[in-house]
């Protein structure tokens, strides 16, 4: 069912200090910082060969990556996001599979204006995982 692995996105307590290690440490070509208000993020989206990395910075005061910070004050994974065709279809599967959607269920326009739902981490190892329609 799960396509392409679209992105990893690792939450940061400074957005600019990851940026400058992705950029000169590591030689990525890291695009400038993005706000998305909507989303309580501020990304920088890292290019690679084969995927993205998105670097999350907290964004106003309801953001949701916040909690994952108190937590993991330096920063980490957040959650890895697979491309599907039908995120209907898949959702409609995930659930008579017993996995959790996060919130009501239905699709929300995520960071690349595409259709998004998230799945509960305790189905997936721990991991937080997004589903976009490609
Ligand atoms: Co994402």
């Amino acid at each position: 069912m799960i396509g392409r692995l679209n992105h990893v996105a690792i939450a940061v307590p400074d957005l600019k200090m990851a940026s400058a290690s992705y950029k000169n440490t590591l030689g990525a070509i890291v695009s400038s910082p993005r706000d998305e208000p909507e989303h309580g993020v501020r990304i920088v989206f890292v290019d690679l060969p084969n995927t993205k990395i998105e670097l999350l910075e907290p964004f106003g005061d309801e953001s949701p990556i916040q909690a994952f910070l108190d937590k993991n004050p330096s920063g980490g994974m957040h959650h890895v996001c697979f491309e599907v065709d039908d995120i209907l279809s898949a959702r409609d599967k995930l659930k008579k599979e017993g996995a959790r959607i996060i919130g009501d269920g239905e699709p929300k326009l995520g960071a690349h204006g595409k259709p998004v739902l998230f799945l509960h981490p305790k189905n997936f190892s721990g991991t937080l995982v997004e589903l976009e329609q490609a």
